[in-house]
């Protein structure tokens, strides 16, 4: 196990901590904070130990120069709001003024840096860019574990540089994903949906061992039902996983639920002309936008089984109602059934929670792709040099 910010000393330190407050922006506000609410417990956690805060982290990606409208400005907001407390801020991540101002910190105070990507050296995990964010600091705190597939300097090389242990929310979400992903309950299933069709059809083929019944949404239904020989029209499918699905299908197709009705439309623009048919009744010019009731009621009941459900991407074009329908339904379907539900990335968290339902789920990852790397075992930078700083 690795050591996290309970087993060490924090009073009077100061701790950089890496968060991940890359959250969606509306007209220069938060639009879903879940992420900051995620990250609270550790925040009052080293405060209340009287840690003196420097809080760290990336939003979206402005390719390694000052964006304005990537600052993290109304993340220091809402977090305060959150907190209530006033967040310190400056403009930049590291540099002299970083330093100054860390000196006047007192223990309890918080003082949130500005976007690690508005320097290239963050992405390319620049040795003294890395040092560069260490200097103010004695202790690292990593809580970002939905940054934890990056390799870069916030992540990765200042563990190197300072004492690390993992905060609160990192723990709990390596806690429940090393629970589900080594003594899953059986049966087990996982519903794909979403877009990044090419990391799902991967991951479905290195967990099918593992795995009992896989249903399919979104683009990765277009990929399945293009590798079974169905005509899909104008839907987006990934070319480059095709041969992978073809495969799966012809190996484990039993495994495999794909939609056998659609609901699809003739452009994605709202407001449009949408209809049901049978998947293989799609004419040319039309797109799959969502999955159909047939569909979602066979999905539900073979699901009813399951005892481990893990669910990532939305079913549908959610954003764009009425195709938000299938996935809200299979939302407070999963919930009623008697499982162990775990979900994970961000438009899927978003879908749930326009349905209303976050609460009925057992675990909602903050992870999107780092979700998707930890279940499929791949090897996580942020997390490998914890273990490493340890020893
Ligand atoms: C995420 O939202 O998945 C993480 O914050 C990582 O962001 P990235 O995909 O831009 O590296
Ligand atoms: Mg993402």
């Amino acid at each position: 196990m690795k050591k996290n910010v309970r087993d060490i000393n924090i009073e009077d330190r100061r701790v950089l901590a890496r968060m991940d407050f890359n959250v969606p922006l509306q007209n220069g506000r938060v639009a879903d904070d879940s992420r900051l609410r995620a990250a609270v417990p550790t925040i009052r956690y080293l405060r209340d130990q009287g840690a003196r805060l420097i809080l760290c982290s990336h939003l979206g990606r402005p390719g390694g120069k000052p964006d304005e409208g990537l600052t993290l400005r109304p993340v220091a907001n809402r977090l305060g709001e959150l907190l209530e407390t006033d967040i310190k801020q400056i403009d930049d991540c590291v540099g002299p003024n970083v330093i100054n101002t860390v000196e006047s910190l007192r223990p309890g105070d918080v003082l949130l840096l500005e976007n690690t990507r508005f320097h290239i050296e963050e992405e390319e995990n620049d040795e003294s860019f890395a040092a560069q964010l260490a200097k103010p600091a004695d202790l690292f705190v990593n809580d970002a574990f939905a940054s934890v597939h990056r390799k870069h300097a916030s992540t990765e090389g200042v563990a190197h540089h300072l004492p690390a242990v993992t905060g609160l929310l990192m723990d709990q979400e390596l806690t429940t994903l090393d629970e589900l992903r080594q003594h899953p309950q059986r049966p087990f299933a996982a519903i794909f949906g979403g877009a990044k069709a090419e990391d799902k059809i991967r991951l479905v083929a290195r967990l099918i061992e593992h795995l009992d019944l896989v249903a399919v949404g979104g683009v990765v239904a277009s990929t399945f039902l293009a590798a079974g020989g169905f005509f899909v029209g104008e839907s987006e499918i990934e070319e480059r996983s095709l041969e992978k699905a073809r495969k799966l299908l012809e190996q484990q197709g039993e495994k495999l639920l794909l939609p056998k009705d659609v609901i699809i439309a003739k452009s994605k623009s709202s407001g449009l002309q949408h209809k049901t048919l049978a998947v293989d009744k799609i004419p040319p010019g039309w797109c799959i936008m969502d999955i159909g009731p047939e569909t979602l009621n066979l999905y539900l009941e073979r699901l009813a089984d399951m005892r481990t459900i893990v669910w990532n991407g939305p079913l549908g074009c959610f954003e764009i109602p009425p195709f938000n329908e299938g996935t809200e339904v299979m939302a407070i379907g999963l919930v009623e059934l008697n499982a162990t539900t775990v979900v994970g990335g961000g438009e899927t968290v978003a879908a749930i929670k326009a349905a209303g339902i976050v609460e009925g789920f057992d675990h909602v990852s903050t992870g999107g792709g780092a979700f998707l790397a930890y279940l499929e075992n791949r090897e996580l930078p942020a997390i490998k040099v914890l273990k490493e700083s340890e020893k």
